[in-house]
């Protein structure tokens, strides 16, 4: 059974949260003199420390109560929270797949944490016979699956994730950063039947807003409750609430440009196809493509010479490179300088 007070960090347990002003007093006042604000210009006031209008905006188009939302300072900050939240530095650890995102390894390193990494099987899922082997271990707090996933760009099987939210006692994280590209649902829908579940999104992909570095976790109240608690009191600015809030005032466009990118995305995978370079397209579920080509190494080098930045993966993935979805004129770029490279590539093999 999965029991939530004895996963979490006796220190957190016990913490008492930060009061900011603005959490003591709620409602409209004529006279502000509680936090030692200045009463001069325009963004002179602290923001919202609970972020209640984003909540209540969020929880009318996803299926999550209010107090099941946490908002953080980009999903990056979703993920350091949960390791402080639940894993006592240099004791317990956390256990993810590779090739994935490299947060997960980033923050569990800062967090003194070890993270176990178990390889992907060929087509990218998740052997679970060997995963099972680790569940049991009683300072296993916390096992992050990234779906779809960064750089592969492939989801997991509902099946697969479903048997290790069953089967694990820790906390299971989804990472669906990429989730509006796919055709697959998000995990929201199975908070409630899955306690140990929190799932991360972030504005910063198809909501467009990767510089306002917004992220959400949606969990159960109890859990949300525990990353309310930890969480610096002021983590979204005003400015950065607004521009989410805008964002969610106008539905129609952010389904317009999602549109645009996955029509971009088909294409560009029908072209990538036809380039002699490139050995593999990759399935993709996400804003990206992950290719297989000649020499990965080599082919970076050369676009970057052409002021063309894709993402070499060959450290994780033997001679891939992931390559986001632009706009139409960009991917036209791309797709002229990988022509023009297999030409020259051609040349220089007949000519040897
Ligand atoms: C899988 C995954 N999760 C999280 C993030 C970070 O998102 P944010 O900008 O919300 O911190 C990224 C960014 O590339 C990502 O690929």
């Amino acid at each position: 059974m999965f029991n939530l007070e004895k996963i979490v960090r006796p220190n957190i347990q016990q913490l008492k949260a930060y009061s900011s002003a603005r959490d003591e007093f709620k409602g409209v006042a004529e006279v502000y003199l509680d936090a030692n604000e200045n009463p001069f210009g325009i963004l002179n006031r602290y923001p919202d420390p609970q972020q209640i209008a984003i909540k209540k905006r969020l929880s009318e188009i996803k299926d999550a109560n209010e107090n099941q939302i946490f908002i953080g300072n980009g999903s990056d900050e979703v993920i350091d929270l949960a390791f402080r939240i639940f894993c006592n530095p240099g004791k317990d650890k956390a256990l993810t797949f590779t090739p994935s995102y490299g947060m997960y390894n980033v923050s569990a390193a800062i967090n003194d944490i070890e993270l176990i990494e178990l390889a992907l099987n060929k087509d990218f899922q998740i052997n679970t016979d060997v995963l099972e082997r680790y569940l049991e271990d009683e300072n296993l707090k916390l096992i992050f699956i990234c779906s779809p996933n960064n750089p592969t760009g492939n989801c997991f099987k509902n099946e697969t994730i479903e048997f290790i939210l069953s089967k694990f006692k820790g906390i299971v994280i989804i990472d669906e950063a990429y989730i509006d590209f796919s055709t697959k649902e998000s995990f929201i829908n199975q908070l409630k039947n899955y306690p140990n579940l929190i799932i991360s999104q972030t504005f910063s992909k198809a909501w467009g807003l990767a510089s306002v570095r917004v992220g959400v976790a949606y969990a159960n109240s109890d859990i949300i409750d525990l990353y309310n608690k930890v969480k610096p009191p002021y983590n979204i600015s005003a400015l950065n609430q607004e521009a989410v809030l805008n964002k969610l005032d106008n539905l129609a466009q952010f389904e317009i440009e999602k549109n645009i990118i996955l029509n971009e995305k088909e294409k560009l995978e029908k072209q990538l196809e036809d380039v002699e370079l490139v050995k593999k397209v990759y399935p993709s579920d996400a804003n990206f493509i992950l290719i297989e080509v000649t020499n990965a190494n080599e082919l970076y080098t050369k676009l970057v010479e052409q002021k063309i930045i894709t993402r070499n993966r060959n450290s994780l993935v033997n001679n891939c490179i992931r390559i986001t979805i632009g706009s139409e004129k960009e991917n036209k770029k791309l797709m002229t300088a990988l022509k023009e490279l297999s030409v020259t590539s051609d040349k220089v093999e007949n000519s040897l």
